[in-house]
């Protein structure tokens, strides 16, 4: 499993032998929890975050689901809101070149999971966090207080792809999870039974809050971010409050970051094709093809379409069509 279970409390024992349970697709079993499923690790991770955490009116919180393209929008908002500290390009000791972007903001629920008592009030201010927790379930003070939130989403059927060969990946060691079929995959994550999901509750809940307060909630797709990453990294900037200036618009700045974070220059760094996190995940599990529309490659029609028909109905009348 990607957290094992050997951290959890008794509190959390209690609590989930009272929750609807899942088999998942990560090795542990999953939990419903205010609607949507988690794994034990990541629950008690959540739990304590609502408990514990307090924003501020700086904090900038990443959101995304789990294959939604967490990795690079850590990378990019890094970047962007370190890029007086840390030049882009830089004499080679940009902290992106050596280090997992994974690593460079913590992760909340992960890292409530494993030292609940973690002091967020260290962190360089503005403090940059992520989450893959739904808007419903954020932490009060996150929704209070005037912090800002970046939420980034994908395309379902490459979501559901990028997360079943992630699962296969860590399932190596756990041979039960590579013989879930993905018939059965794709039949889980149509109900909703996905880790983060229901995907689609996941995505309208943060795209209706972006409707409803623009300056609070940027929401963005992976499609845009691939199609336009100088625009709408101009975008969150401005969003942020650290818009680029007219300079280095002219000095190139805005590329610069962009071409750092890409799937080529992350992908092909020693740190991400050799490291592992602490958990004993692979750097390189994180970068896996980074394209848009790949999902064909694993996907049969008949499978697509039950998705498509899935994500149709769901997104109905929303205005949000992938
Ligand atoms: P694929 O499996 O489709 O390749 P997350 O970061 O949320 O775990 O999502 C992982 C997905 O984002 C993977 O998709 C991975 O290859 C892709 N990815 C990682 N870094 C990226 C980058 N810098 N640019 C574009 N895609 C990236």
């Amino acid at each position: 499993a990607f957290l094992g279970d050997e951290l959890l409390t008794q509190e959390t024992r209690d609590l989930i032998s009272s929750l609807p349970k899942e088999k998942g697709w990560l090795g542990s079993e999953m939990y419903q929890f205010q609607g949507y499923w988690h794994t034990q690790a990541l629950l008690q991770g959540l739990l304590t975050c609502q408990k514990r955490f307090e924003a501020k009116d700086s904090d900038i919180i990443l959101v995304t689901s789990p294959k939604s393209g967490t990795t690079w929008l850590k990378a990019l908002v890094f970047s962007l809101v370190n890029r007086h500290k840390f030049p882009v390009p830089s004499s080679g000791n940009h902290p992106l070149l050596f280090t997992n972007p994974h690593l460079l903001l913590p992760f909340l629920e992960g890292v409530y999971y494993k030292t609940p008592e973690f002091d967020f009030t260290g962190l360089p201010i503005p403090r940059l966090m992520n989450t893959h927790i739904a808007h419903r379930s954020l932490p009060e003070s996150v929704k209070s207080s005037s912090c800002k939130i970046v939420y980034c989403c994908r395309n379902p059927k490459d979501m559901f792809v990028s997360f079943w060969h992630f699962g296969k990946t860590l399932a190596r060691e756990e041979t039960t999870d590579a013989e879930f079929p993905i018939e059965k995959a794709v039949e889980a994550f149509c109900k909703g039974k996905s880790m983060s999901g229901p995907l689609w509750d996941h995505i309208l809940e943060y795209w209706y809050a972006s409707r409803e307060d623009p300056n609070k909630v940027f929401f963005v797709t992976y499609e845009e971010l691939k199609k336009q990453p100088g625009v709408v990294l101009g975008r969150i900037a401005e969003f942020l409050g650290c818009g680029f200036t007219d300079e280095e618009i002219v000095q190139g700045k805005v590329e610069e970051i962009v071409n750092l974070c890409s799937f080529e220059s992350l992908s092909n760094l020693e740190v991400n094709r050799q490291g592992k996190l602490p958990n004993g995940t692979e750097s390189k599990a994180f970068f896996r093809k980074g394209e848009t529309g790949g999902w064909r490659d694993t996907l049969s029609e008949s499978l697509a379409a039950e998705i498509d028909r899935t994500i149709e109905e769901k997104f109905h009348g929303s205005g949000l069509k992938f």
